[in-house]
């Protein structure tokens, strides 16, 4: 079965020095059970990719093209699946923790509201499984990473 069809994908920044196409015409099809590396020189355009795929830059950038989703277009749908989609069945590990976590926010709180949003768990169920998963990636003291904010690097020393 088709998971993934993606169509003339193209998007264009708009930057102080005029617009900025980071990718253009991109077409690609997942079949269920594929698995597909991309795969380019920095800055080619790999991320911009993943996150237009998930329609994750209608804030920020013009995209165009279609990307369908077990037979949905991603961009005609209402905001209700997208959120039914993303988290759950699509998911975006992003390469910058210290960019893509909201500064401000406490570490374990924004992988307690993932957890609770994706409705695996809530409250102190899904509290206890966030920091089961600080254990399960190697930190030797999830508590201290789940108590802390995304720039503090003290336990990498
Ligand atoms: N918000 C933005 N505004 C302007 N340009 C952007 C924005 N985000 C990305 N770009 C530009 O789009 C291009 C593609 O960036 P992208 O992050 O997708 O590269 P990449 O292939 O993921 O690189 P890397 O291998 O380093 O992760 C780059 O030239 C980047 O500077
Ligand atoms: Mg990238």
């Amino acid at each position: 079965m088709s998971l993934l069809n993606i169509r003339g994908l193209s998007v264009t920044f708009d930057t102080l020095q005029g617009p900025f196409k980071a990718i253009e015409g991109i077409d690609l099809d997942v079949k269920e059970l594929d698995t597909l590396a991309i795969v380019g020189e920095s800055g080619c355009g790999k991320s911009v990719l993943g996150h237009a795929a998930m329609r994750l830059l209608d804030d920020i950038a013009a995209v165009k093209g279609s990307v369908v989703y077990r037979g949905r277009e991603v961009y005609s749908m209402s905001r209700e699946e997208l959120l039914e989609m993303r988290g759950k069945a699509v998911s975006l590990v992003p390469q910058s923790p210290s960019a893509s976590f909201n500064p401000v926010i406490r570490i374990g709180k924004q992988i307690t509201e993932l957890i609770e949003k994706a409705g695996v768990a809530h409250g102190g169920e899904a509290e206890q499984r966030a920091l089961t998963y600080l254990e399960r990636v190697g930190f030797s003291d999830p508590q201290a990473i789940f108590d802390s904010y995304p720039h503090r690097n003290h336990w990498l020393a």
